[in-house]
């Protein structure tokens, strides 16, 4: 549902130029108005609330007074500077992050696209690092077992670089991090491929905006889809899969230089 502040709208059409379904058009005195046999196309994205100068539209109770008007945007050499010093982290500090940091962190979240702005995103996090024990056991048991029994080497014979280390306990897959944010989603999202990467993509930059390190995590993500038992742990709502998975704490180590890629290929 839209609502029109007709004593504040200036009749520029700029929210019907800018809705991406094309749901909007003017009523004879040139306001904009929802239609209601069109009603049901909506995505609710709130363009035509964002762009409007005079705060004059109302998108299903959201207010313009409700929104922020964020201060600088982030220079574009500071930009790629973040960009180009992402890095991933694999030795942390043993200790939570801070509870405002944290909280950072998941509100930034709520910015995340999402194809056909689906917004059905279901995130998992783990704040505390005691946590992250249960699942490092039982990673650490699960990978024990496909060792014993030779399936390993099948799925993935690299593993004996690590088999020393997960025979000794080390936890290579998690890597000590103190927190793990898991971004699932429903069976029925229009773009279930890539909506949770491109949430994490974001968490990531933001996170190490923050000086929190990351670093993406495939193989917790293999883990948590095979254990029921992790799974359960988690709660997610029924239809709803595991997507991408990122570990992320206080680093242990800085880099004092950006990486220098070599096989980047571009036309
Ligand atoms: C989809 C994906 C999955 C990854 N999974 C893991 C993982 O399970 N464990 C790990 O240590 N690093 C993982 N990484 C990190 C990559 O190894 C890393 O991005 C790459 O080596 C480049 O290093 P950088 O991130 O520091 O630039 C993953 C990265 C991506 C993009």
């Amino acid at each position: 549902m839209i609502t029109v502040n007709h004593a504040r709208c200036l009749r520029c059409g700029k929210c019907i130029g800018d809705c991406v379904v094309k749901v909007l058009n003017s009523d004879k005195e040139g306001f904009p108005q929802l239609p209601e046999e069109l009603a049901a196309f909506c995505l609710n994205c709130q363009h035509c609330l964002a762009i409007c100068p005079a705060g004059a539209l109302t998108c299903n109770g959201v207010s313009p007074e409700s929104c922020s008007v964020p201060g600088p945007l982030p220079d574009p050499e500071n930009m790629l500077n973040l960009i180009r010093m992402r890095r991933s982290c694999r030795q942390y500090k043993d200790e939570n992050i801070a509870p405002e940091i944290m909280e950072k962190l998941k509100s930034s979240l709520a910015w995340t696209p999402t194809g056909c702005n689906d917004r059905g995103l279901v995130f998992r996090i783990i704040e505390n690092k005691d946590d992250m024990l249960f699942f490092r056991k039982e990673t650490s048991r699960m990978l024990k077992f496909l060792i014993r029994t030779g399936i390993m080497f099948l799925l993935y014979p690299r593993i004996k670089r690590f088999l020393k280390e997960i025979l000794n306990g080390e936890d290579v897959i998690y890597r000590n991090a103190p927190h793990m944010i898991i971004a699932a989603v429903s069976d029925k999202a229009p773009c279930k491929e890539a909506d949770p990467w491109i949430a994490l993509t974001q968490f990531d930059l933001f996170a190490q905006s923050l000086g929190i390190g990351t670093c993406w995590c495939g193989f917790a993500g293999y883990a948590l889809k095979a254990s029921r038992k992790m799974r359960k742990r988690l709660e997610l709502p029924p239809s709803y899969k595991i997507g991408a998975v990122m570990l992320f704490g206080n680093p242990a180590v800085s880099y004092a230089r950006a990486a220098n890629p070599e096989n980047f290929n571009m036309r």
